[in-house]
């Protein structure tokens, strides 16, 4: 089982990466199942029901969120329904949405799972024992479980993989857009990386703006951020093929596209 995971996708440039890209990266790497974190891809902050539907169309099977699911309001209209769209679990009981997603493809049933971090981020429940909770359900269908881990401390996302590493498939972080080069396989099987990083502008500072996230550093003053329109784009991403037997990774690796590592297909 082969899952292909696209990095916080930003904006229109993000998105349309991902229409001119996923199909590309699909013919390519064969992946069973495409998951894309949309949580910044309505301009930066949230998404909306149109974009959910793209990425679908895309190629996409599930798509993940994080600390902007919310943002866009027209996501309380629609979460319930959106049957491949997984929110961080580790909010309180009662929140729209699901905490986890099954997709099936050919070869067998994953559990999509989303958590977000709570270092340097808003208080929410323990993300840990949610996992665990969640590993304990999701494991009554299949044993292959997909976890994008929504952080801003590298610690607290290798401290996520650690503490998962032998019961779950992969653990892949997300949420500060700048690819990590610590691909591996954990001791007891688990696929992992600290960041996938983000897919959208290439020339901007994490998606956003150069010029305005410089004024800001320059001025200490309150400034607009928007998300770069024009320029180059990239796309950031992640592939770990699973032993279907064991739900273990048997190999890792990160997909950069830009200017500076080009796409062979
Ligand atoms: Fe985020």
């Amino acid at each position: 089982m082969r899952i292909l995971f696209i990095g916080d996708v930003v904006g229109s440039p993000g998105r349309e990466m991902v229409r001119d890209y996923l199909p590309r990266l699909k013919q390519k790497f064969q992946p069973h199942v495409s998951i894309v974190n949309g949580e910044n891809a309505a301009a930066g902050k949230g998404i909306t029901e149109k974009i959910y539907k793209q990425f679908l169309e895309s190629g996409a099977q599930a798509v993940t969120l994080g600390n902007h699911a919310w943002d866009k309001k027209e996501i309380f209209e629609f979460i319930d329904e959106a049957e491949y769209m997984v929110r961080p679990a580790n909010f309180p009981e009662g929140t729209p949405g699901r905490e986890i997603v099954y997709v099936r493809s050919n070869k067998a049933e994953v559990a999509v799972i989303n958590l977000q971090g709570r270092t340097f981020l808003p208080p929410l429940d323990d993300p840990f024992r949610k996992a665990d909770q969640l590993i304990a359900e999701a494991k009554k269908r299949t044993n292959l479980i997909f976890v994008d881990f929504h952080a801003e401390a590298t610690s607290e996302k290798q401290a996520m993989g650690w503490y998962l590493d032998g019961k779950v498939s992969a653990v892949v972080g997300t949420h500060t857009h700048t690819q990590t080069a610590d691909e591996r396989i954990l001791p007891k099987g688990t696929g992992y990386i600290t960041d996938a990083g983000m897919t959208g502008p290439y020339d901007g500072i994490l998606g956003t703006d150069k010029e305005a996230v410089l004024n800001r550093f320059l001025t200490n003053l309150p400034v607009r951020f928007e998300v770069t329109k024009t320029g180059r784009t990239q796309l950031n991403g992640f592939i770990v093929d699973i032993d279907e037997s064991t739900g273990f990774a048997r190999k890792v690796e990160r997909i950069l596209i830009n200017d500076d590592h080009p796409f062979f297909g």
